[in-house]
């Protein structure tokens, strides 16, 4: 689908469909000038509260808050600290200040303009504050425009564990302006084509192809190629979020890699790893792992392998981290069953299956 505004053509639509929860995720490479616009497209008027940090609302925030200014809307404007770290029920509370302060209403939205920590805190607010107020996503980053925008997941950060204390609690909307991603530190894009590769593995082999051969084409930021890689990602995240919106079974595929990449970043303090990061390691040693078990060709491991490497992203656990150590960090995984670690394994590009008898033996030896 596609979204006209007058006789020019604004984006591309990937459409999330959940009944009376669906949203549009609107994807195109000048969108930010037209939030206010594509806001007021959603039936929503009056107040919102834009939540950002100081690093993209210094970059973004002007364009953004005009436009919505220019739509009529009255802006709250509420930046949080840069960092990991500030994904807490403190800066939550200190949002339900601004919230409350400014005389926001059950009608009000919340819009969330950054990368995956703004998007999840703003999204936990939004779904709490007044018991659940209008949320949008307008995200910043590839990680947050592919994936941690889409699916409703909203969380903060407990001392005991990441995300542990959350919503599933779905977007109004989607704007996904993929300029923004210009401004991206190349670290940031190489850590989002992490999520990016997992949905061609998981999902889509002829996806994971077009990846081999556009690589180059998407890390020099070329505007089709980075429409294209949104758009197929969301689509796929959508399919899988329309079949288990609570993640009570296929919605674990989008695990993939994450076992291990959980367990690895809180073993090193989430200080070494940016999340793709982790995730790209932990999709690398689940598809040693069904090597391992008979279920990978060694082949489709190699292809997998190939465009990790090729992204400039870490493919193997450090020699620092002892595998024992890890299996049992394996255990403290949101995603383990009583006592059983989860794993998604590849079959094949394009096909996975989740699997709780990886033995630890399989386990050592392949992270050795
Ligand atoms: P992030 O939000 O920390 O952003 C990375 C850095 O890029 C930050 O310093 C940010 O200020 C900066 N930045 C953002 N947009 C920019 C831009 N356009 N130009 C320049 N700098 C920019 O990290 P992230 O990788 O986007 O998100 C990670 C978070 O997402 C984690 O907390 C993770 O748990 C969460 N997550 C959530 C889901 C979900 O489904 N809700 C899925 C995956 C990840
Ligand atoms: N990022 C995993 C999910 O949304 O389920």
């Amino acid at each position: 689908m596609s979204i006209w505004k007058e006789d020019t053509l604004l984006a591309r639509e990937v459409t999330v469909n959940l009944g009376p929860r669906s949203y549009p995720i609107c994807i195109g490479d000048a969108l930010l000038p037209e939030t206010g616009w594509l806001v007021s497209h959603v039936r929503l008027t009056g107040r919102v509260m834009v939540v950002t940090n100081p690093t993209v609302g210094k970059l973004y925030g002007e364009v953004v808050r005009g436009s919505l200014e220019k739509a009529g809307f009255t802006v709250v404007w509420a930046e949080i600290p840069d960092g990991e770290e500030f994904k807490t029920l403190d800066t939550a509370s200190l949002l339900y200040d601004t919230a409350f302060q400014n005389n926001l209403d059950r009608w009000s939205a919340v819009i969330a303009l950054g990368g995956g920590v703004v998007g999840d805190v703003a999204g936990f607010v939004a779904a709490t504050y007044m018991r659940g107020v209008p949320f949008i996503q307008v995200p910043t980053t590839l990680l947050a425009q592919v994936d941690s925008s889409v699916g409703g997941k909203v969380a903060v950060n407990h001392p005991k564990g990441k995300n542990i204390i959350g919503a599933f609690y779905q977007p109004r909307l989607v704007i996904a302006d993929t300029g923004t991603l210009k401004s991206l530190p190349p670290r940031e894009l190489k850590a989002g084509m992490a999520e990016v590769i997992k949905y061609g593995v998981i999902k889509d082999a002829a996806f994971f192809s077009w990846l081999e051969k556009n690589l180059d084409r998407v890390l020099a930021l070329d505007n089709a190629a980075l429409q294209q890689v949104v758009e197929v990602s969301c689509r796929i995240k959508a399919e899988v979020v329309e079949a288990d919106e609570t993640e009570q079974g296929m919605r674990q595929i989008l695990n993939f890699g994450h076992t291990v990449g959980h367990a690895l970043e809180s073993l090193t303090n989430y200080e070494v790893y940016r999340h793709g990061e982790a995730v790209a390691i932990g999709m690398v040693a689940a598809a040693r792992i069904a090597v391992a078990m008979g279920l990978l060709p060694a082949e489709e491991f190699e292809r997998l392998r190939n465009l990790v490497v090729r992204c400039g992203l870490p493919e193997a656990v450090p020699d620092g981290i002892d595998p024992k150590l890890l299996w049992t960090y394996l255990h403290c995984d949101k995603k383990a069953r009583g006592r059983k670690v989860v794993f998604v394994l590849p079959r094949a590009i394009g096909q996975v299956i989740v699997c709780d008898n990886v033995v630890p033996e399989v386990f050592k030896q392949v992270v050795r």
